[in-house]
Parts: structure tokens; sequence; C-alpha cells
């Protein structure tokens, strides 16, 4: 029987990893939240939504007869990735995880860090007055508390409510790959003195760190949940995952 393959999807690795699959001839289903409005097209089928928890997950698989699950998700993703782990675990099914490696920390980076995005929100009007908030739609309520600074947000979809929720802010809507060039043009046109990112890794998003650490930016990152749990800096730490 062809193996049955489900990705836990969400990222751009997902999306390629679905495309070779589905092209070597493997059944493949992608599974996304439903975070966005507007979700990229993916080859082989999908499905949108929540499954329930860990008991909904444990269902799905069953039932779609799958036979290997690979954990495709964001680094920040973590109940998805506990989830798929704690099931997989139960049905005694193979469980892969496509981990992105985190960001290096290369001379002339100015980096700090938060434990998580509260940590961030407390920490970033003491970095800087001009906030290049880049950490996803859903963790922005965090910096709604300090409204002092002028914030720059970038989103991948517009905002579903009109309101600002700044004071003083602008709101870039653009979901990359994101350019060098670009960014330190948009570093410089809104004079930013603070980045503010998750610790996510990969390509797609680097160009904003590269920029910041040529411009003499600091980076507040906010660490990775395991790193986090686990109190180990990647950028500082060696043999960390
Ligand atoms: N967190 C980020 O910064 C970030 C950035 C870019 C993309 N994403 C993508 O956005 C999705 C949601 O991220 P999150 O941080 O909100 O996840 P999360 O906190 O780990 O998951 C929260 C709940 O959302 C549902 N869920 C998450 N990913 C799912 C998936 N791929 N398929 C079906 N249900 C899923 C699950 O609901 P049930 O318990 O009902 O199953 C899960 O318990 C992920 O797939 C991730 O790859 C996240």
């Amino acid at each position: 029987m062809r193996d049955r393959v489900l990705i836990l999807g969400g990222t751009g690795e997902a999306a390629a990893l679905a495309g070779r699959l589905h092209r070597q001839g493997l059944q493949v289903i992608t599974s996304l939240a439903g975070r966005l409005a507007h979700p990229p097209a993916l080859e082989g089928a999908v499905r949108i939504g929540g499954f329930g928890g860990v008991a909904g997950l444990a269902d799905f698989l069953v039932t779609e007869k799958i036979s290997r699950v690979i954990d495709a998700t964001h680094p920040f993703a973590a109940t998805i990735s506990a989830h798929a782990r704690a099931v997989c675990r139960q049905l005694g099914l193979p469980l892969e995880r496509l981990e992105r490696p985190v960001w290096p920390k290369r001379p002339g980076d100015r980096w700090f860090w938060a434990t998580d995005m509260a940590m961030a929100a407390r920490m970033a009007p003491k970095l800087g007055r001009r906030i290049f908030l880049t950490v996803g739609a859903g963790s922005l309520v965090a910096f709604t508390k300090f409204g002092g600074p002028f914030y720059l947000i970038r989103l991948m979809e517009s905002p579903a409510v009109d309101r600002p929720l700044f004071p003083r802010q602008a709101v870039l809507v653009d979901g990359g790959p994101f350019q060098l060039a670009d960014e330190k043009r948009l570093l410089r046109h809104f004079a930013i003195d603070l980045l503010v990112s998750k610790q996510s890794g990969g390509p797609a998003t680097a160009a904003k760190i590269t920029a910041a650490r040529q411009l003499g930016i600091p980076v507040l990152l906010i660490r990775r949940p395991w790193d986090a749990a686990d109190g180990c800096d990647p950028g500082h730490k060696a043999g960390c995952r």
C-alpha cells in the first residue's frame, strides 16, 4: 500500500515538502490551522482547521489511515508539535520533524533575548523608541500595554480590524520573502532603532536580521519555546538543538 502522509504545515518548508512528496507519487495531505484567510495553493490534498486536541488528531490519523506524519510546522507552534508527538507515540506511528535551523549570531549582531512575548513587550520600549515589530498578528496584543514608542507592524495579511493598536503606528502587509536591500531601505525610511522578532530561523525572513546587523540596529529576539524551557541560547551556546 502507498504511504499516506500527513504534513502538519503552515510554513514555506511544509509547502515545498508537500510538492516534493506529491511528485514522488505519495498520497499527501497537508494540514493547516486556518490562520490565513487566503492560504497559498499547495500540491496534494489540504485540510484546514484544528483537529480538536490530541483525541481529534488521533481520530483523524486512524480514520484517514495515515501511515506517516511529518511535523513541518513553525518552530513557535509548540502545541500542535506536542500533540503530534503524543499521538504518534500512542498509535505507534512514525513521526518526522522538519526543524528549521536558528539564525546564527554573527559578528556585529546586537542581540537581546526575551523568553516569551510578554517579556519582549516589556523590554522593547526600554530598548527602542521606533520599533519594527515582526512577531505575527497573534502576538501583537502583548505590546499594546506599552503604547509609548512608534511601532512599525508587518503582517502577512491585512488585519481583520481597522482600529489602530498603538497611538503611533504604521502597518505593512507583506508575506515576503524579503530582500536585503528592501529591508535596509525600510529600516532607514522609518528610522527604526529596534527590531523585534521571534528566533524563527530560515532564509525567507533572514534579510531583516542581516539588515539590522549592517545598520547597527539592535534586535530583540524571542527564544523558541523549547529553548526558553531549556534555558539554552542558540546564539551563544554550542550544542544547542
Ligand atoms: N507561531 C508562529 O509564529 C507561526 C508562524 C508562521 C506560521 N505558523 C503556522 O501557523 C499554524 C498555527 O501556529 P500556532 O503557533 O498558533 O500553533 P500552536 O499554538 O502550536 O497550535 C494551536 C492549535 O492550533 C491548531 N493547529 C496548529 N497548527 C495546526 C496545523 N498545522 N493543522 C491543524 N491544526 C493546527 C491545533 O488545534 P487543535 O488542538 O484543535 O488540533 C493546535 O492545538 C501552525 O501550523 C504553524 O506552522 C505559526
